[in-house]
């Protein structure tokens, strides 16, 4: 554009012709609009080959020998005129986008922290770690036992023969496999571990039970249970309570009434229901207890010969005791918790409260 035909160039026309291109670029550059805006001036006044300014110098050689360093001069005061106008421009430029950058970016020191959720134990879970505590300072070792168990296990070798009447206790849910049931209770966990280890034998055996129930506030298709088993020589059911009634009071609470009842369960002799004072109430009307005052929390009793026998101990040697309670009373019972299926609902507002 400012490019003149050689044959033309005279002094005057070349020295009017710089000024007129630095007028030009001055307030263009002042006015631009960022860095790459002023990298494309940049480019079109000062560019080496393409550039105003070089073509304008092409003239230089036509002139008179004695012209040349005027216009030299000229030429480089333009030059230093646009450089430096690019220079400050620039530096406007990026110092503005720094500070866009600096506000888009600011970070908020009085702002709340940003909260992260942290699951916490599942009341089962946490009551369960409680009984194997207190009765692993008893000696008491934990064993797992599997969900799908046999007939065999959960019935039969427990002095449960087929057809038993005493099967009517557990509503029991069976899998499609022939023999195969989901456990009913913890019991035959008893079996596995006499299978497994010689006495003397403390084992604890929580886990999950299956029964066909009726829901509702107090009855669940699915609950947990642990299971107590020890056998020893000269084993007897003063072991038994002692043991329980530890248990009670490190778990409830040093006062708390225990007391054993009469109980039937095919596979103990005797066979006992233990029973601690209602924590609800103590009265009549009770929601907990109803009016006895008293609520059941295990079944229990002398491990029968006949069970030792399955499992491969011999019981003119050895006797044993077992009991088996549910997980879910004493978590409600340690809670204040009035129906058995928020356990198993899912539900954060409930869960949340285990802190
Ligand atoms: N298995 C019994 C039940 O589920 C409880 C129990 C266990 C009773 C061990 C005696 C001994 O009801």
């Amino acid at each position: 554009m400012m490019e003149a035909p050689l044959t033309t160039v005279d002094l005057a026309t070349l020295t009017a012709q710089l000024r007129a291109l630095r007028d030009e670029a001055l307030p263009r550059i002042a006015g631009a609009a960022g860095l790459a805006a002023l990298d494309e001036l940049d480019l079109h006044y000062l560019g080496r080959k393409g550039g105003a300014l070089s073509g304008l110098m092409r003239g230089i050689g036509a002139l008179p020998v004695e012209d040349r360093p005027r216009v030299g001069v000229a030429v480089n005061e333009v030059r230093e005129a646009v450089e430096s106008a690019l220079v400050e421009a620039r530096g406007r430029a990026g110092s503005a986008a720094l500070e866009a950058r600096l506000a888009a970016e600011t970070v908020d020191v009085s702002a709340p922290a940003r909260v992260i959720p942290r699951g916490t134990l599942h009341p089962i879970v946490e009551t369960i770690a409680r009984i194997t505590e207190i009765f692993g300072q008893f000696g008491f070792v934990t064993y797992e036992g599997p969900e799908v168990e046999t007939d065999v296990t959960n019935f039969q070798m427990l002095n449960i023969p087929p057809d038993h009447p005493a099967r009517d206790l557990w509503d029991t849910m069976y899998v499609d496999i022939e023999g195969a049931l989901l456990r009913t209770h913890t019991s035959p966990g008893q079996i596995r571990v006499m299978h497994a280890e010689q006495p003397p034998i403390r084992a604890l055996l929580p886990g999950r039970c299956f029964r066909y129930e009726a829901i509702d506030a107090s009855h669940a298709s699915e609950f947990f249970q642990v299971e107590g088993l020890m056998v020893d020589e000269g084993t007897n059911l003063a072991d038994l309570k002692g043991q329980l009634v530890e248990f009670a009071h490190a778990m409830f609470g040093e006062g708390t009434p225990t007391r054993f009842r009469p109980g039937y369960y095919p596979f103990t002799e005797p066979s006992v229901a233990f029973d601690i004072g209602c924590l609800v109430c103590g009265g009549p009307g009770c929601p907990a207890c109803g009016r006895t005052g008293w609520i059941t929390i295990l079944g229990a009793g002398m491990v029968h010969p006949v069970v030792l026998q399955y499992g491969g101990i011999d019981p003119e040697r050895y006797q044993g005791f077992a009991f088996g309670m549910g997980v879910e009373r004493i978590a409600m019972l340690r809670h204040g918790i009035t129906d058995i299926r928020v356990f198993l609902d899912g539900d954060l507002r409930f869960l949340g409260q285990f802190r």
